[in-house]
């Protein structure tokens, strides 16, 4: 089984990156055959700054490593090393409605905003799910929010199918339901765009500042609390083992607990899972030699499959499978 998935480069990774994503996608090398990417292309839909989409890129590279991506095993690389993904997703294109596209919630969202809309935010899902198709991705691990993208694929793929025989693998969503959406500071879905994150590899300091800016309701020290509707518990759940969460669960309902003494509980949790791997980070990043030989690598590896892909797509739909003048 292919498991494949993308974190696009518009900021260094936050917790809600990591638990919704990167965590279950790193427990699935075990199982399955990984192929991770770095989604600059989608990234530029909405990131016009060069100096910052490099920077980006090689923090979720180090980010994948320092957690423990295992780069002998499972292929990590930077979308647009392997072009052929913006061919298959013309492709997908000349066989997909207008009004098909105009259903995708996170194009919904924007427009319902009133944001000035590029139309690579339209294409937006096109896009990706060439990313998937191209690999021919059996699951795909995402957070809950991608879980529509990934029916789109599922979709497009039978757009091509129906009409140029069997050309296309069915993906499946695979979504943590546990895990669900994480909320971010202010109690909102952690994302970049409500500027509520916390980023994952946060220096300690830096950390609890921010762990101690997670809102909370404005119940008194001695008050009994509710842990299950509480931003921080939220959090903690995801950091502390099950014994650890029953006892500040009861402490909670039993009142005597500030907030501030629940924060310090997350604090410590959240820097006992993540940081023995924050100096790992800072190496990674300090070499980018380094980084860009692994992710040269699975460049290759990636676009081996594509260029397969391809080849199907295009003899399919009456083209070159290879195209003319090019060897291989
Ligand atoms: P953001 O919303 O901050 O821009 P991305 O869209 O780049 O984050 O998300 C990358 C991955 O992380 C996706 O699979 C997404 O579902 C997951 N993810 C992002 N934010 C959360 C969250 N708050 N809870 C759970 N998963 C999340
Ligand atoms: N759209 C995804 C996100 O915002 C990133 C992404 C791009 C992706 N291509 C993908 C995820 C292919 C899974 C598969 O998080």
């Amino acid at each position: 089984m292919r498991a494949l998935t993308g974190i696009k480069p518009t900021a260094a990774p936050h917790v809600g990156n990591y638990l919704g994503m990167i965590e279950p996608a790193l427990r699935l090398q075990a199982t399955h055959d990984a192929y991770y990417f770095i989604a600059d292309y989608h990234a530029l839909t909405t990131l016009h700054d060069a100096a910052r989409m490099r920077a980006h890129t090689r923090e979720v590279a180090a980010t994948w490593l320092a957690l423990g991506l295992d780069p002998a095993r499972t292929t990590l690389w930077v979308q647009s090393d392997v072009p052929e993904v913006t061919e298959l997703a013309w492709f997908l294109a000349c066989v997909t409605g207008l009004g098909f596209l105009e259903r995708a919630h996170a194009y919904k969202a924007a427009k319902d905003a009133g944001q000035e809309l590029g139309v690579g935010t339209f294409f937006y899902p096109v896009l990706m799910a060439a990313d998937i198709l191209a690999y021919d991705a059996d699951v795909v691990p995402v957070g809950k929010d991608q879980k529509q993208h990934v029916e789109m694929a599922r979709d497009m793929a039978t757009f091509i199918n129906v009409r140029f025989g069997e050309v296309l693998k069915l993906p499946t969503p695979l979504i943590r339901e546990d895990v669900a959406v994480i909320p971010g500071l202010d109690g909102r879905k952690m994302s970049k765009s409500y500027d509520n994150t916390i980023p994952l590899f946060a220096e300690p300091k830096a950390l609890r500042k921010l762990v101690m800016s997670i809102k909370t309701d404005s119940k008194g020290m001695e008050d009994p609390k509710d842990p299950d509707t509480c931003n921080v518990f939220a959090l903690y759940r995801h950091f502390a083992d099950a014994g650890q969460q029953a006892e500040l669960a009861e402490r909670y309902r039993a009142g005597g607990l500030g907030y501030g003494h629940a924060k310090q509980a997350l604090f410590e949790a959240m820097e006992a899972r993540i940081g023995p791997a924050r100096a790992n980070y800072h190496a990674l990043l300090a070499d980018p030699a380094h980084l860009d030989d692994v992710l040269a690598a699975g460049a290759q590896r990636a676009r081996t499959l594509a260029q397969a892909t391809l080849a199907r797509v295009r003899a399919a739909t009456g083209m070159n499978a290879v195209p003319r003048g090019l060897t291989v």
